[in-house]
Parts: C-alpha cells; structure tokens; sequence
C-alpha cells in the first residue's frame, strides 16, 4: 500500500520568520501521525533555517518549488539541484501551472529538470493538469498523456510523484469532486503502467482548493494518494486538520 502524501505548497508566500512561526505550531500538532508523509515547499530563502528548526529525524520533509537544469554556472537568478539538496530539500515540486503559465515551463524544460534532479537524488513531484477550456473540450487525457510522454521521457519512476491539479480548481475554491479526480488518477496510474515498471509505488496526489473539510471524500477514493495545497496550507492549524484527515 501506497503512504499517503500530504504537500503544502506556499508559493511567494512567508519570510523566513514568518515560515519558523509556522513550524513552531504546526510540528507539535502532527508530531505523532503516523501513516502519513508530509511535505512542506516553503520560498527557497527559508529552505535551510527550516532545516534547521526541522532536525534530521522530522516528519516533516523540505520541497523546493522549481530548480534549474544545469549544474552550476552563468545563469543568473536561477538554482541548481546541488544549492536545494544542500539547504535541506529532499524533493522538488515541478511543472506547477503557475510555472508553465508565468515563467514558460514546457514539458521539455521540466523533463530536463526532472532529470537532473534524480541524478543528483532529489525526488520529483511532477504537476499536470488541464485548463476549464480543455475540459470543456473534453481534451483532458489527451493533455495528459502529452504532459506525462513529455515531462518523463527517458525517466525511470523510482522517486516520481505525480501531481493532478486542474487549473480551474487551483485558488478557486472549486475542488474536482472525489468522482473527476478519482477517474483522472485512474487515468493516470493506467497510463504508468503501460509506460514502465515500478509504477504500483507511485503516489498520485490531487491539487485544486484541497481544504480540511473535503480531504476525507478525496482520500477516500482508491486512487487519491494524498494532496498538493496551496492555500490552506498556509496556516497551521488548517493543514494540521487536512494532514490528520489524510491518514487511510
Ligand atoms: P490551492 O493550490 O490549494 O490554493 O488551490 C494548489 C496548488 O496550486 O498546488
């Protein structure tokens, strides 16, 4: 059986301070649950003071919101695998919508960054999903299966999550029910398993306005292994109450 995976994503939000605060109330909120792996991507600048305040035997894990694809060198703004893993970070959240829409992410971009992620030991969440208009157009497994042929080419899923996230439910308050979701997943993991081996093991995550009070109805369905949050994750006691209610 597949751990479930609760993720918070924090976008542009929190100073460092801010970011210590959080984990000040939220750890000892979640310290005993067991049979559930959370994850937090909090900005890059409180990536290592969280580290700290963590400790090596936490529960709690690091993610980065996005690396680049080379090594190292003249690319200014950027930041490489070797900089997250050295901050603390044991995974990486990739190919977010917000990413591909605003910073011009394409699946061969996060297929590069996904590959130099695990070569380096950085776990991958990879994020897709598709817009209102190609839902409507009833074009969301096609957009999917392009997203996930592009985005893993080449790639082996040990250390793969994938993320479903709908960009019309992201920040909306419009959540797929459990049904949509539990169908795309099923989608999903159907695809995987024609792509390659291991892919029993590779947790799929729902994202769209998961909050405390529908993350029972989702984790309920068999194919929903956990959630990738966005804004209720960023108060304590509400990601508490949704990582508590993940565990099967
Ligand atoms: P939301 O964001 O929970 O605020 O909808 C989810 C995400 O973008 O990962």
């Amino acid at each position: 059986m597949r751990t479930p995976l609760i993720a918070a994503n924090w976008k542009m939000n929190k100073t460092g301070s801010e970011a210590e605060d959080f984990i000040n109330s939220f750890s000892p909120m979640v310290k005993d649950c067991a049979g559930v792996d959370v994850l937090i991507a909090p900005p890059f600048t409180a990536l290592s003071s969280l580290s700290a305040l963590l400790g090596s035997d936490s529960n709690i894990k690091l993610a980065a919101q996005n690396v680049f694809y080379e090594e190292k060198g003249a690319y200014t703004g950027e930041i490489s695998v070797q900089m997250l893993m050295s901050a603390g970070c044991s995974y990486v959240i990739l190919g977010h919508s917000e990413r591909r829409q605003f910073f011009f992410d394409t699946d061969e971009s996060v297929n590069k960054k996904i590959k130099i992620s695990l070569k380096n030991g950085l776990k991958a969440v990879l994020c897709i999903g598709e817009s209102l208009k190609e839902r409507d157009g009833n074009k969301t497994f096609h957009v999917l299966e392009k997203q996930l042929a592009g985005s893993l080419k080449g790639i082996g899923l040990d250390e793969i999550t994938i993320a479903y996230e709908p960009i019309w439910a992201i920040g909306t308050g419009k959540t797929a029910t459990p049904e949509q979701a539990n169908e795309v997943h099923v989608f999903i993991r159907k695809w995987l398993k024609d792509y390659g081996e291991g892919s029993d093991n590779v947790r799929i995550l729902y994202g769209g306005s998961v909050t405390p009070e529908n993350i029972g109805t989702l984790i309920a369905k068999p194919e929903i292994d956990g959630a990738l949050v966005g804004g209720a994750s960023l108060k304590p006691d509400s990601f508490a109450k949704i990582v508590t209610g993940a565990i099967k």
